[in-house]
């Protein structure tokens, strides 16, 4: 797989737990990383790790609720590193409960962190993109998204929703030379997997339960994710747009 040498890469959530294995990642091979985080502690902890190891990387606080914030982290980023070649809307959030015990106010968050933000990123970062004609894309549903996940309605609808919105935008601008590409994690190890177990009230059973279930018998780590990452955000996937992938050890198989 070819490096990312000069290639500007934004990365939302960068400073959790995928999107600081995708960011460092990223950093190895040589791209800027701008990692994007509601917690910008945390999202300087994983550029502070780039830049140790050699890499060239900000971390940019970003909340993408909030189109100001969107807007004026993307500016930076442009006046740091340049125009944006690779866009990963990773950053995520979720409430489990069964839908009938969750409130309306919690639909508005739900909706607003994991459909309106990746709107946001797309709506800020997408026109230079296609003034320049080139540009990849690569958005994290999840693969509650492809078959449902009890206690995860609105998020499962928001990754949905997700889905068709990039296979939409993969129409719209495929003749920007812009491809649009979906990873869905299936569970995996990081801070909203814990709250997903705590939520589930009786962790040590579920763990059981999503272990007996994967075909390759075990719940992923955050590690088992940048390589499809990456593979999107390639040259290698020149031709491949509006395509949805599921890396969750087979515990889905989506023809
Ligand atoms: N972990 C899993 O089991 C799992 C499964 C399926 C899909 N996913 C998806 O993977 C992605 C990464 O999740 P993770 O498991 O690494 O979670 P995580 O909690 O480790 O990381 C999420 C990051 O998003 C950031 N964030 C939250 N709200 C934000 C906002 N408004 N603006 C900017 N940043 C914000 C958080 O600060 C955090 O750093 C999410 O989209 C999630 O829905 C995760």
């Amino acid at each position: 797989m070819q490096t990312f040498n000069e290639k500007t890469v934004v990365i939302t959530g960068g400073g959790g737990g995928i999107g600081g294995a995708t960011s460092r990642r990223f950093g190895r091979q040589g791209a800027r990383v701008a990692v994007f985080d509601l917690n910008p502690e945390a999202a300087e902890k994983v550029a502070a790790q780039i830049r140790a190891e050699g890499g060239q990387a900000e971390a940019f606080r970003c909340d993408i609720t909030d189109r100001a914030s969107v807007d004026a982290a993307v500016a930076a980023t442009l006046e740091r590193f340049g125009p944006i070649d690779v866009l990963v809307n990773n950053a995520g959030w979720d409430v489990f409960k069964p839908f009938t015990k969750t409130e309306p106010a919690q639909w508005d968050k739900l909706i607003a962190i994991n459909l309106t933000g990746a709107l946001h990123m797309h709506h800020a970062v997408l026109p230079g993109m296609a003034a320049r004609k080139a540009g990849r894309i690569v958005n994290i549903a999840s693969d509650a998204a492809r078959v449902g996940s009890s206690g995860e309605a609105v998020y499962a609808a928001c990754k949905g929703g997700l889905v068709a919105f990039s296979k939409t935008i993969a129409r719209e601008h495929a003749r920007h030379g812009i491809t649009v590409n979906v990873v869905c994690p299936g569970p995996t190890d990081t801070a909203l997997f814990a709250d997903y177990k705590e939520g589930a009230g009786n962790p040590e059973k579920l763990m059981e339960a999503f272990t007996r279930s994967i075909p390759l018998g075990r719940i992923g780590q955050p590690d088992d994710l940048p390589g499809a990452i990456l593979f999107f955000a390639s040259d290698d996937a020149a031709y491949v747009t509006g395509q949805v992938l599921s890396v969750s050890g087979g515990l889905t198989m989506n023809g």
